[in-house]
């Protein structure tokens, strides 16, 4: 079966959360396609050349986690060679047979339009933030800072922006817990293989 679940939205909005859940659920195989431009980011150099010599070593590395990791990430994210050099992975995974989940920023919009479910996750930034600072610490005011300076840049970029596709399903986090969040996802998925299967295999 080819079937692909596209979700894309802001950071911290719980994309991460719902798509390992539903990939479980289904068996399907998971990409979380953030940590290909963090590892581009990390790798210094020229990102260009970065993206186009990624290897899975270069995913592997114990410090893509953090908030400057996502920054430089969104950085080089804006750089459409970059994005272009990272394309047919993605295009490729999306479409294996038995099933994908890729969550990312243009998933839905650039990447797989032709997707089966498209869930566009969000939340307001506040929550978004705070959710992130339990997870690193610090200055709640910094943390905020950065989510809305890395939303801005990703939604205001020229190649791929974060939006979300015109049929997505919109998943508002703010006031779902993740049991709440993931329950909603998966009957999406559910309600959308079973349609799938009455059009027949492909
Ligand atoms: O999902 P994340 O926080 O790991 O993503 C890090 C950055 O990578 C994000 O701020 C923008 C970029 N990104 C992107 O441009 N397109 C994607 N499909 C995934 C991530």
């Amino acid at each position: 079966m080819i079937f692909t679940v596209a979700i894309d939205g802001p950071a911290a909005a719980g994309k991460g959360t719902i798509s390992r859940a539903v990939a479980q659920r289904f068996g399907f195989a998971h990409l979380d396609t953030g940590l290909l431009y963090r590892a581009v980011g990390a790798k210094g150099g020229d990102p260009v050349v970065a993206a186009q010599t990624l290897t899975p070593a270069d995913l592997m590395r114990d410090d893509l986690r953090s908030m400057a990791a996502g920054q430089a990430a969104s950085r080089v994210a804006v750089i459409p060679a970059v994005r272009a050099a990272l394309t047919d992975f993605q295009r490729r995974f999306a479409r294996q047979p038995g099933g994908a989940v890729l969550d990312g920023r243009d998933i839905g919009t650039v990447i797989c339009p032709e997707a089966e479910v498209k869930l566009y996750v969000t939340a307001s930034p506040e929550v978004r933030a705070h959710r992130r600072w339990l997870e690193v610490g610090g200055d709640e005011a910094r943390v905020l800072a950065e989510v809305i300076e890395r939303d801005a840049r990703d939604m205001g970029r020229d190649d791929a922006p974060l939006r979300a596709a015109a049929d997505a399903v919109v998943i508002d986090t703010s006031a779902l817990d993740s049991d709440a969040a993931i329950g909603r996802a998966i009957s999406i998925v559910q309600a959308a293989i079973a349609m799938d299967r009455a059009h027949g295999p492909r």
